[in-house]
């Protein structure tokens, strides 16, 4: 019997909603895959192959780096393992490391001071992880510690995310507009969670300059986009059609002008495999608005929202999916103010998808989304039709 390889998937901000990418992801794919524990914000993961570790962290926003499992053992083994693990397989004799540590003691780094020692290398802890540099120009040995009850794992990155990358396709692209775009890590998560096969058509019928669509054109979809303002459809096809140079996919794009809440007049119905959308989500705010005002932009976002569902169960393929963020609002005096989102799915046949609902673990759908300098909270809703 061939043993399961472990790995353990290290994530950035928001674990959870990280986790969820990752096994939307695999279900998509039809893939094996056996989450075995969390901790904290990382989770590790059985597989019954060697991962192309590399592929993977690119295709994957949350995920920011990739380690595979050296050993687990007690307290008390800790240091003699840590002193005999292969931890460097390169040629140089000087080399830098990082040791990231989950409810361990940061004192377990001096563990690994000693055993380059005693391995005659010159190794220079630093305290900055490579994914935050992104340079491979030099040697970067990258451990994590975690310790789980009274277990300890060490895992060694095989794989790290390139945050130049994002910023490159944010930045670079002809247009940018930031009031009203989603953040490019964002965009991906959300396609990912669409939980769909690569070549598949995704929408995006709030469109603006394009950041979901370009984000689902570099993991393989075709996509169409709808918006309403004439000159952010324009700057879309633009942007869209610099990535598709830029980064020669050979995915097809079409960006129409037009209102999402006549969606069907723009497209054909079960034509598309899946929504994925940051919609109109009201006027930006500087400050938490009062009552009087969040009851004034819910009630204008739900009739918005009523139109757009209705519209959206006809375009969408049987079984087609939605992921879609949807705003909630906090006034000064801490009421929330929520879109009925119950209502909207009873009346168009919708029910929440969650890729996680037979793992061991799981991420809740709808999941709050929420930064320290968002003066909006966000609900991703993912959401498949509820087939008759
Ligand atoms: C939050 S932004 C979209 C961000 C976009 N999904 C992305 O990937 O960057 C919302 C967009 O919806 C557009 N919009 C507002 N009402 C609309 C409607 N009824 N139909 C289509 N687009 C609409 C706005 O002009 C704005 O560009």
């Amino acid at each position: 019997m061939v043993p399961e390889l472990q790995y353990v998937f290290l994530f950035g901000r928001n674990p959870k909603l990280s986790y969820l990418e990752l096994a939307s992801y695999f279900k998509a794919r039809e893939l094996a895959f056996k989450p075995i524990a969390w901790f904290e914000r990382a989770c590790m993961v059985s597989f019954p192959q060697e991962l192309s570790a590399e592929a993977l962290v690119e295709e994957l926003a949350g995920t920011v780096k990739i380690a595979k499992l050296l050993f687990s053992c007690n307290e008390n083994e800790l240091e003699e393992r840590i002193s005999s693990a292969n931890l460097y397989e390169g040629t140089k004799n000087k080399i830098m490391y990082f040791v990231d540590v989950i409810n361990a003691s940061p004192s377990v780094r001096e563990f690994f001071k000693d055993a380059f020692k005693r391995q005659r290398l010159k190794a220079v802890h630093k305290s900055v992880a490579p994914h935050i540099l992104a340079k491979k120009s030099y040697e970067y040995v990258d451990i994590t510690v975690i310790k789980n009850d009274s277990k300890f794992f060490v895992a060694k990155t095989i794989a790290c995310s390139n945050p130049h990358k994002f910023r490159e396709r944010d930045i670079n692209r002809p247009f940018t507009e930031p009031e009203i775009m989603s953040s490019v890590r964002l965009a991906r998560i959300l396609v990912n969670l669409s939980c769909t096969m690569p070549k598949a058509t995704i929408l995006d019928p709030f469109c603006g300059i394009g950041t979901v669509l370009q984000e689902a054109m570099l993991l393989g979809y075709d996509v169409k986009g709808l918006e309403l303002n004439p000159e952010r459809a324009k700057h879309c096809m633009e942007n869209l059609e610099w990535i598709k140079k830029r980064f020669n996919t050979s995915a097809d794009f079409e960006v129409k002008n037009g209102d999402a809440k006549k969606l069907s007049n723009y497209f054909e119905n079960e034509s598309i495999d899946a929504i994925v959308t940051e919609p109109e989500l009201g006027p930006l705010l500087k400050t938490l608005p009062a009552e009087q005002e969040a009851k004034q932009i819910v009630s204008t976002l739900q009739r918005l929202y009523e139109k757009f569902f209705s519209e959206a169960k006809l375009v969408l393929k049987p079984e087609g999916k939605i992921v879609v963020v949807i705003p909630q609002f906090r006034t000064k005096n801490s009421r929330l103010f929520t879109i009925n989102m119950d209502k909207i799915l009873h009346e168009n046949g919708f029910r929440i998808f969650n890729a996680t609902k037979n793992l061991p673990i799981k991420a809740s759908v709808p999941y709050l989304y929420k930064e320290e300098w968002h003066k909006i909270e966000r609900l991703i809703y993912v959401l498949e039709k509820v087939l008759k």
